[in-house]
């Protein structure tokens, strides 16, 4: 299926689910211990990953995000769908470039490896296809920075090019305290005269707005902006949440969380929001977020929540994977 603004538009729902957090045993939002099975076997993530996919769909939640790094986040997703045929409405999509190495254990010295060479998509393509085939609408690098070589690999470029002429829509993520840089480098590349890049997936949360602007550029260029960490892994939900965020939900009869990605579905040119949920109940508490307004003084308030990028990047980087 295509996977452009016309596609995005036509979904039943703004608000996608992104499998990380339930894909494998090891990850770093916030509160796992509280909301993850005691024994985070094989059986019991792909039942907990099939909870909240049905959840989901039964909610009208049509876009599914997934990546090979999530451990067997394509594999549950892969084998929901087969076990679900009256499924045919909804778009995926996943991510090439890290690699899982944490055997899974959720206490792995190294829990994924980053290369964006030419070797390692071809590896990880095959594998994705291997569990998705022709289910897989979108594929992005994964976690690019200004200092990937993806950006400028016109040999990888002409494999996503040709990937592309099959019919699946390329994209990327972002990560870093320079999104903006690397989102603006993608917009700049192409393949013979035609952008290469037809989706940016980004971080943008409360506490972390910087790569607004680019994203906004992005959305007018004609690519599909994907939101994703808009809870900050759990910062902006629940207890963890600040005064002010809780403050704006007791005033919308509502919860933090919700407040969280509803100030993120404020922005025109977010097409898609992602919601981490790892339980079906916290999946139904964000997806409130499409019935919350929130007027412009209230954004102004919560708007001052916002952290510098590097001091937001170092306190993600130094959150501890449970
Ligand atoms: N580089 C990339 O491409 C990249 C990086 C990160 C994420 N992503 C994508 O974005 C998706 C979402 O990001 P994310 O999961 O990292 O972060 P997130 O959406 O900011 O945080 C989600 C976490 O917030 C907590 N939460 C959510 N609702 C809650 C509620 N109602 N009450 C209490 N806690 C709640 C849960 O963590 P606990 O239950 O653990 O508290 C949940 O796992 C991922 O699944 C993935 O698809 C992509």
């Amino acid at each position: 299926m295509s996977f452009d603004h016309n596609a995005t538009a036509a979904l039943s729902s703004r608000i996608g689910l992104g499998l990380a957090a339930v894909g494998r045993p090891g990850y770093i939002n916030l509160g796992r211990e509280r909301d993850l099975p005691a024994e985070r076997t094989v059986a019991a993530m792909r039942e907990r990953a099939h909870e909240v996919l049905d959840a989901a769909y039964a909610q009208g939640v049509r876009y599914l995000d997934a990546a090979r790094s999530y451990g067997r986040s394509e594999e549950f997703l892969a084998e929901w769908l087969d076990s679900r045929p009256q499924v045919r409405d909804v778009l995926v999509g996943s991510k090439w470039g890290y690699t899982y190495t944490a055997g899974w254990r959720a206490d792995a010295q190294v829990h994924e490896v980053k290369d964006h060479s030419t070797g390692t998509f071809d590896r990880q393509l095959a594998e994705s296809r291997a569990l998705l085939g022709k289910r897989l609408d979108l594929y992005q690098i994964h976690s690019v920075t200004p200092e990937s070589p993806a950006l400028t690999d016109t040999a990888l470029h002409a494999r996503l090019a040709r990937l592309a002429a099959e019919g699946v829509t390329i994209g990327l993520s972002t990560s870093g305290p320079a999104q903006a840089d690397a989102i603006r480098a993608a917009l700049a590349v192409t393949v013979d005269g035609e952008p290469l890049f037809r989706s940016v997936q980004a971080t943008y949360n409360l506490l972390e707005p910087s790569a607004g602007p680019a994203l906004a550029e992005a959305h007018d260029a004609g690519c599909v902006v994907i939101v994703k960490e808009g809870m900050a892994n759990g910062r902006l939900a629940g207890p963890a949440a600040p005064a002010v965020l809780h403050q704006a939900a007791a005033a919308a009869d509502t919860t933090a969380d919700a407040v969280a990605l509803a100030a993120v579905l404020h922005q025109p040119w977010a097409d898609l929001v992602l919601s981490g949920a790892a339980t079906a109940d916290q999946l139904t508490s964000n997806l409130r977020a499409t019935s919350v307004r929130l007027d412009a003084g209230r954004l102004a308030a919560l708007a001052a929540l916002a952290e510098p990028a590097r001091a937001y990047w170092q306190h993600r980087s130094e959150l501890p994977w449970s």
